[in-house]
């Protein structure tokens, strides 16, 4: 299987579709979401966005699906080449796919070796095994420590430079080997897990992209139109909250001259919706998404 698709329903119920809406489905991944959009639809249209080329074998026949094999950073831009300047609703599930993560060529898991790669976008010109044999000290210990949340950041990026000189990372083994004396005993897979997700939010930009995202997402849904966005770490999670509570991506309050506060989103949950129980049993994937779903006012 391509995907197992989490919190389905939630996120099917949350985005209230209107069968002759736009919608975007910006993480199209194995298709399981937009599929379910698709059903809810008559004469409405679904774009979707993917930038890993492996996504397009997963393309539904469907005269009312596009496909957009881009970066949903310029959403606006490949919406309005299409015609589209308005949409009734979004939908982002963040994040790899499982594809993604299984394909050893791939390099986002540390479960297999082959080359640190990471990228999502193929066609993408820089690579983790680029990231760890030419940033410098400062820009490994912040990508470690933002990013990884790892406590030891500055000793693995000394470690890095250090090493690199006279054996380049080339390989998720040898990557592995070299950092294993860095490790905290007995929870060395956790800390390969977190100097991975490190490595691949660099790679692929991803918060940036995010944050790019949602903030055209607000000039292009129309009122009434719901955001739905489905994260799996806290930092995702984190800019999804503070744009749906302040109506921009740095958690600033705006008022107005009356002191009214300012934001174009109304959040249909204060707090995160996560999987049940027997979801998280059959996907375990489940357990970490947080579910945010806001509605666009009339203002
Ligand atoms: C978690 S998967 C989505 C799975 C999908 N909802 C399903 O049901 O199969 C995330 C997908 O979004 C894509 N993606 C992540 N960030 C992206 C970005 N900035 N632009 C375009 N695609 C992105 C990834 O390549 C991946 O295929």
């Amino acid at each position: 299987m391509y995907h197992n698709p989490v919190m389905l329903q939630e996120c099917i119920e949350g985005l209230q579709i209107n069968p002759n809406g736009i919608y975007v489905d910006v993480t199209f991944g194995g298709g399981g979401h937009s599929k379910l959009i698709l059903e809810g639809l008559q004469e409405g249209h679904l774009y979707a966005f993917d930038q890993d080329s492996d996504a397009k074998r997963n393309i539904p026949e469907d005269s009312r699906f596009t496909l957009i094999h881009e970066n949903f950073r310029f959403l606006k831009n490949f919406l309005r080449l299409q015609g589209v300047k308005k949409i009734d609703g979004l939908l982002a599930d963040l994040g790899v796919s499982s594809h993604q993560f299984d394909t050893a060529e791939r390099g986002f898991s540390t479960r297999f070796d082959g080359p640190i790669d990471g990228r999502m976008d193929q066609r993408g010109n820089i690579t983790g095994s680029q990231i760890l044999n030419s940033y410098d000290l400062q820009e490994l210990t912040n990508m470690f420590r933002l990013y990884g949340e790892l406590k030891n950041a500055y000793k693995i990026s000394q470690h890095i430079v250090n090493t690199r000189e006279d054996n380049p990372f080339d390989s998720i083994q040898n990557l592995k080997n070299s950092l294993l004396p860095l490790a905290p005993k007995f929870r060395e897979n956790k800390f390969y897990a977190q100097v991975f997700q490190a490595l691949r939010i660099e790679v692929n930009q991803e918060l940036e992209a995010l944050k790019e995202m949602l903030v055209q997402s607000e000039q292009i849904m129309n009122p009434k139109g719901r955001l739905v966005i489905l994260s799996y770490h806290s930092l995702e999670d984190r800019i999804a909250k503070n744009f749906i509570k302040t109506g921009n991506v740095h958690g600033e309050l705006h008022k107005d001259f009356y002191g009214k506060i300012q934001n174009p989103w109304l959040a249909i949950n204060r707090k995160p919706i996560m999987a049940t129980e027997e979801e998280i049993e059959t996907n375990s994937r489940a357990r970490s998404a947080r579910l945010r779903i806001a509605e666009k006012t009339d203002e």
